[in-house]
This record gives structure tokens, C-alpha cells and sequence, in this order.
């Protein structure tokens, strides 16, 4: 199996689990983030950008209304894309389809789901589950060769695929 299944007990350990992961990146690597409404997506790319020493990552902020905000004040450049508002097959601005098939940043999409066919084929996907009021439960589902690395890395919260 390619997956892996944490435990985030709360906002804070969300954050920490995104900062680890973010570590363990390498430039070009692709992540698609789904779960519900206010199931953590945004937090836990405010780790990501932690954990590559994004100083701003404390004020990073959903780009629903924007499709893509970048940053580039870490050991390399971060896209962050939402697909929530997308249209049904939009035109994707030039600047998104690059970051998309980057092979030299880092590229999140939120509400990646809602368009699959553009994903390279190459990805992390993460799925954020609701468990109750602060526990979240991720499943990283690896198809870049990562898991090795992740695995050891993310140890600390890691729990059998069907406990809560
Ligand atoms: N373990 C947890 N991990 C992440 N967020 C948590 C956790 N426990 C509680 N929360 C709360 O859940 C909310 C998550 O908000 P966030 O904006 O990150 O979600 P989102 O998945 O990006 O939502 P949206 O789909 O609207 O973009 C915050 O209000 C946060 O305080
Ligand atoms: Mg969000």
C-alpha cells in the first residue's frame, strides 16, 4: 500500500504534521488536498510553508478568490491553488498550468478533487476527515515514491488505517 494514516489531534499538531511534510518535499513536488469545509486544508499548508522556512507562512491565507498565491521567501517557491470556485473545464491561466507541471516548486491545491485530470501524474494526495471538533485524521496517499521518507518522518502521528 501506498498510504499512510495520521492522527492530528488539534489545530497545532495539524500545522506541525504539515511543517514535517513540507520538510520532506523535494522541488516539483505536486499536492492535492481534499476534505470538507473546515476539515484543516489551509493549515496544514500553512505547515508546508513552515517547513520550508517560508518566514510568512503565519499570514498565509486561502486564495479562494485569488485560484493561486505564491511565495517565495523559502528554500523554494510555493504555489497555493484552491479549485474550489472553478467552473466546470475553466481556462486555466498560463501561470497556473505552469505551476501545475513545475518541476522546480512546490505546488498545493486545495479542493483538488473537484479536477482531477489535471493532476500530474506524479502527486501526494491528502485527504483531511473530520473526526469531531479538533481531531482530524489525514491519509497520505503517495505516487511520487515518497512514502519512505514520510513515513519516518510523520512516525509521530501515524495510527492503523481503521482507528480513530
Ligand atoms: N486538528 C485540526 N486541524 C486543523 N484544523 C482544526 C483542527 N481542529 C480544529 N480545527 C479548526 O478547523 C478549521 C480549519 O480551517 P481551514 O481554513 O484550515 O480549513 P479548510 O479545509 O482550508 O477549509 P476550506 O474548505 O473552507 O478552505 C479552523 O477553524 C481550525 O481552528
Ligand atoms: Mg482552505
Amino acid at each position: 500500500m501506498n498510504t499512510l494514516h495520521l492522527l492530528s489531534p488539534d489545530l497545532n499538531s495539524t500545522i506541525q504534521i504539515g511543517k514535517v511534510f513540507g520538510q520532506v518535499l523535494p522541488r516539483g513536488s505536486f499536492v492535492a488536498l481534499d476534505g470538507v469545509l473546515g476539515a484543516g486544508k489551509t493549515h496544514f499548508v500553512k505547515g508546508i510553508a513552515c517547513g520550508l522556512d517560508e518566514g510568512g507562512w503565519a499570514g498565509l491565507r486561502s486564495p479562494t478568490f485569488t485560484l493561486m498565491l505564491s511565495y517565495h521567501g523559502g528554500r523554494c517557491p510555493l504555489h497555493h491553488i484552491d479549485f474550489y470556485r472553478l467552473n466546470e473545464a475553466p481556462e486555466l491561466p498560463g501561470e497556473i498550468v505552469e505551476a501545475m507541471n513545475t518541476d522546480r516548486d512546490i505546488t498545493v491545491v486545495e479542493w483538488a478533487s473537484i479536477w482531477r485530470e489535471v493532476w500530474p501524474s506524479r502527486h501526494i494526495a491528502v485527504h483531511m476527515e473530520v473526526l469531531d471538533d479538533n481531531r482530524r485524521r489525514l491519509v497520505i496517499e503517495d505516487n511520487a515514491g515518497l512514502k519512505p521518507q514520510l513515513e519516518k518522518a510523520l512516525s509521530a502521528w501515524a495510527i492503523e488505517p481503521a482507528r480513530a
